[in-house]
């Protein structure tokens, strides 16, 4: 099996010794463990312990440039299966729940997308003061972990909350992270992304706006949860996400044949795209000229409903999600698609937001269930609605299957 990475962050209390033990039951476990140490934390314990222990380079400053092997701000962030920070002071808390990057740390944890675990440990005045609830709930919200301090006699003499929790109970929670974030494995999904071209003549098409970014995060999450996944894509300017298949369609029908094609196979369907419903009824082989003509007069026809083709096929184990861009009665239409498709869920998000929707990287969706249930989620970047997504998936899936079956 391939060898996870955690990225152990140290931050500057006296409880940075104890992660000098963390980080070598977490190497004794076979993972690769990269220690960020913040500047206060190589006051308590020197970078080499950790470089010794873990046999790999510690990085403190990500200014300095060390000889032999070069770390971009974000190679670690990107590196990592999963973030652990132990000990997590309150200015680390704090700076995390705000947002600061200014130093490898704490870039590292913004601009990661694995999980974060945090194991705080600090005076026990400090760990009950307000501000530290308020930033640790914030984090908690974001789905950070928490690992929480136990009570007993801290360093500084008093005894109450605050003392780093015990290394078994800190590996667990890495573990149980680690475990959780491979809850797709033996999964086929099937995701679509993108527009749809549909030709008018050899130059010429019908698209919309559709970037595709929202199917890619999608098929991103779900490959990094460990599913198979297959990306049924329109045309788009991004890159396929690393181990994900991608199959390169243009329009609504060429989409249609490959999502039929591999429907068979699929444990879920996610329709993200944004499929033409309209394409020109003729397709004029040579170039549509200008000369002569004031006006052009197009008719167009209906493209194959993709969705309708799915719910006429589908096994009824197969989880299958579509996605609704409306202008105005979003629930409203969105729910009367999810009974006339047969969906098992329907994502909709109101197109006329400038901060949700096509081309952004945030998004606002609503969950319609079919009983009528309406969902709202806040505002989330595209990898956070599509884990939201794909958490709602799952549940479908086993609250559909018995358990004796497979
Ligand atoms: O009815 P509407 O096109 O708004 O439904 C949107 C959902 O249906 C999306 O999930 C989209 O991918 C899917 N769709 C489809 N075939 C079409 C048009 C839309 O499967 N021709």
């Amino acid at each position: 099996m391939e060898r996870k990475t955690v990225i152990l962050g140290v931050t500057g209390g006296i409880a940075a010794y104890k992660a000098a033990d963390l980080a070598s039951r977490l190497v004794q476990k076979g993972y690769t463990v990269k220690v960020v140490m913040t500047k206060a934390a190589t006051r308590f314990v020197a970078p080499l312990t950790f470089q010794t222990l873990t046999g790999q380079p510690v990085v403190v400053d990500m200014f300095a440039a060390p000889p032999v092997w070069n770390v971009a701000h974000v190679a670690y962030a990107e590196a990592a299966d999963v973030v652990l920070i132990a000990p997590a002071t309150a200015d680390i808390i704090a700076k995390l729940a705000h947002g600061f990057a200014d130093d490898m740390l704490t870039t590292t944890v913004l601009a990661t997308q694995a999980p974060v675990v945090l194991a705080p440990a600090m005076n026990s005045n400090m760990y009950l003061n307000p501000a530290v609830r308020e930033n640790l709930g914030l984090l908690r919200a974001r789905g950070f972990y928490i690992v929480e301090p136990e009570t007993g006699r801290l360093a500084c003499g008093a005894s109450g909350p605050g003392r780093l929790a015990p290394p078994e109970a800190i590996l667990e929670a890495v573990e149980r992270v680690l475990r959780g974030a491979q809850d797709l494995a033996g999964w086929r999904v099937l995701v679509t992304a993108g527009p749809t071209r549909e030709p008018l003549d050899p130059v010429r098409f019908l698209s919309n706006r559709s970037t595709g970014k929202m199917g890619y995060a999608l098929a991103s999450v779900a490959a990094r949860r460990g599913a198979n996944v297959t990306l049924i894509s329109g045309p788009t300017s991004l890159e396929a996400p690393p181990s994900v298949k991608r199959v390169e369609v243009t329009s609504a029908e060429e989409m249609c044949a490959q999502v039929l094609a591999h429907l068979p196979e699929a444990t879920a369907l996610v329709m993200a795209a944004a499929v033409a419903d309209w394409r020109p009824r003729a397709f004029s082989p040579e170039k549509i000229k200008k000369e002569g003509r004031e006006t052009l007069r197009l008719e167009l026809e209906r493209t194959p409903d993709i969705l309708a083709e799915v719910a006429e096929r589908k096994r009824a184990e197969q989880v299958v999600v579509g996605f609704a861009a409306e202008s105005s009665h979003l629930a409203e239409r969105a729910r009367e698609k999810l009974v006339r498709k047969r969906l098992d869920f329907i994502v909709a998000n109101d197109i006329t937001r400038s901060d949700a929707g096509f081309a952004s990287d945030s998004n606002q969706v609503q969950i319609i269930w079919p009983d009528g249930r309406v969902e709202e989620l806040p505002l989330l970047t595209k990898e956070e609605v599509a884990a939201a997504i794909w958490d709602r998936v799952l549940r479908v899936k086993k609250e559909n299957q018995p358990p004796s079956a497979n």
